[in-house]
């Protein structure tokens, strides 16, 4: 089996600096080694940064209302999707490591064309179910499972492969436990599967994720993990830009993974959101190293 990493250096759809340097802090931790000792084989088949400052600027007349860095994210995940739907077009499964969240943008953007009925499985803190219109914030990385489902900027959601990326009916959200209003509405309006801290607690981790693979196995061809370490609780993932507390426990995190490795129906990863310049020593990128060496087979015995 063979695995295309592919790096994202980038952090301008956060709000705060460093995920930019997540990609190089979780290689360093040893991600490829940890995967070629599983038995794969490891091609890291681009790494992607923008230029310091050289983004083109965008067209007075385009609307970029409470969208920062607009012309930056368009551009970065105008090249994520192209790498990504390169990778897929050679038969390798893309492993994609951010950068921010912003780049599910582009992941899914360019894994779209390539599936009828694209699954997503969202493990986050939060939803990124924001527009322009109901961010708190103006942060892109809040906005990029909206966009992906056709909704937001014209510009974002034209990015590659086609629009809608992804239908509603076929997205679960785990681990949830900060969501903005206009978050909820939308949650509610389209039915979206939503299995929040509240439910990982009532039903436990096990049945969440067994109830999650059942809800996309029959309906989809292909199903991408899409894993916000801020899922995490901030005791075990300090290294993130939007830590909350009451989150995923160290073994709930990994036993989320160890499960979907065991159904075998996720065809795509990707992990965002390690800022190491927030870290406790290397402890986030060193978390996100056993959670991916987990989703690809690695067990306790
Ligand atoms: N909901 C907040 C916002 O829209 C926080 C989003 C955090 N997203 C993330 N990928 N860490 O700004
Ligand atoms: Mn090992
Ligand atoms: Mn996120
Ligand atoms: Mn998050």
């Amino acid at each position: 089996p063979n695995i295309a990493a592919i790096s994202v250096n980038f952090d301008l759809g956060a709000g705060r600096r460093g995920a930019s340097h997540g990609p190089k802090a979780i290689m360093e931790a040893g991600l490829f080694h940890e995967l070629q000792q599983l038995g794969y084989t490891i091609d890291h088949a681009a790494d992607l940064r923008l230029p310091n400052d050289t983004a083109a600027p965008l067209d007075a007349q385009i609307d970029s209302h409470n969208l920062k860095y607009f012309a930056e994210v368009i551009e970065i995940n105008t090249q994520l999707a192209d790498q990504v739907s390169r990778v897929v077009g050679q038969g390798a499964f893309p492993l994609i490591i951010g950068g921010d969240h912003s780049i599910a943008i582009g992941t899914i953007g360019g894994l779209s064309s390539h599936y009828a009925n694209l699954g997503v499985i969202w493990i986050d803190a939060h939803s990124d179910l924001n527009t322009p219109d109901t961010s708190p914030s103006g942060n892109i990385h809040g906005m990029s499972l909206a966009v992906s489902m056709g909704i937001g900027h014209p510009l974002l959601t034209d990015i590659k492969g086609k629009n809608p990326k992804v239908k509603p009916e076929h997205i679960v959200l785990i681990g949830a436990r900060s969501l903005d209003e206009g978050e909820k509405k939308l949650i509610r309006s389209l039915g979206i599967k939503c299995f929040t801290m509240y439910d990982i607690d009532r039903k436990g981790m096990a049945h969440v994720m067994q109830e999650a693979i059942d809800y996309l196995q029959n309906k989809t061809d292909g199903v991408h993990l899409s894993y916000d370490v801020d899922s995490v609780d901030p005791i075990e993932a300090p290294g993130t830009g939007t830590a909350v507390k009451g989150g995923l426990h160290f073994r709930e995190a990994h036993l989320a993974v160890e499960m979907l490795h065991e159904a075998g129906i996720v065809t795509s990863a990707e992990f965002v959101e390690v800022n190491p310049l927030l870290d406790d020593s290397n402890k986030t990128s060193q978390l996100a190293v056993s959670l991916i060496s987990s989703l690809f087979g690695e067990q306790i015995l």
